[in-house]
């Protein structure tokens, strides 16, 4: 039986595409089973819809408390079956109890190499730092904002000519090999949260490795700020 996926989104959905185009192609051994959205006006919704997925909206708008809207998400992410719940750009900070009732099988993408800038503004903040690499981390959702175990990471080089909106086109690039790449050894059983870290039961096969890091055969860091 292949995993199913749910994935949360809350915008765009251009990672929710990229999962989708890897389910569909066999690089990800799984298919979605739905997809979540905390704003009814997503674009990744319509993304979803045309790939023929299920939808549901779950509006954090509409609850008096956080745990109120996590305990409608938990009644839309029981609906369907699944293995993995898969964030892809969704906005929404959990409680340690929705944490909790998930761990283990809760995954984000984040864009930067953590644990350097968690939170927001990723691609703004890394400019302003003046740092030569930059990039995107898949991990285990934990308690902790942007902090749990690291899976897989990206790296891209940070350009003297780039600004905010040419990095974070280098980056989600980089997301869109990345995240495809990581839940296919999850869904694999490459690894698991054991504790407060990630247990890898089997090595990803050397090509992924070299894949992972993302850094061009040219990836010089000449910045100068
Ligand atoms: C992505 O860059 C993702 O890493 C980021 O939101 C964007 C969503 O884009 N996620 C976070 O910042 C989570 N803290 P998408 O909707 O096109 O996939």
């Amino acid at each position: 039986m292949t995993d199913r996926l749910i994935v949360l989104i809350s915008g765009r959905g251009s990672n929710l595409q990229a999962i989708q185009a890897a389910c569909v192609s066999g690089q990800i051994p799984a298919q979605i089973a739905g997809v979540i959205s905390n704003r009814p006006e997503a674009a990744g919704l319509a993304i979803a819809r045309r790939a023929g997925l299920p939808t549901q909206v779950v509006d954090h708008r509409s609850f008096a408390s956080r745990e109120d809207f996590e305990a409608a998400l938990d009644e839309a992410i029981a609906t369907w079956p699944s293995d993995w719940i898969v964030l892809a750009g969704f906005m929404r900070a959990f409680t340690p109890g929705f944490v909790d009732r998930h761990r283990g099988r809760l995954v984000n993408i984040h864009p930067s190499l953590l644990p350097a800038f968690t939170g927001l503004h990723t691609h703004s903040r890394a400019l302003r730092a003046g740092v030569c690499w930059h990039g995107a981390t898949v991990h285990f959702v934990t308690a902790e904002l942007d902090g749990g175990p690291i899976i897989a990471q990206a790296a891209v080089p940070v350009d003297p000519e780039d600004d905010e909106a040419r990095l974070a086109d280098k980056v989600l690039a980089a997301e869109h090999r990345l995240y495809p790449l990581a839940l296919a050894w999850l869904c694999r059983g490459a690894l698991e949260l054991e504790g407060d870290r990630v247990h890898w039961r089997q090595s990803p096969p050397p090509q992924e490795r070299s894949l992972l890091a993302m850094i061009p055969e040219d990836g010089t860091c000449t910045v100068q700020r």
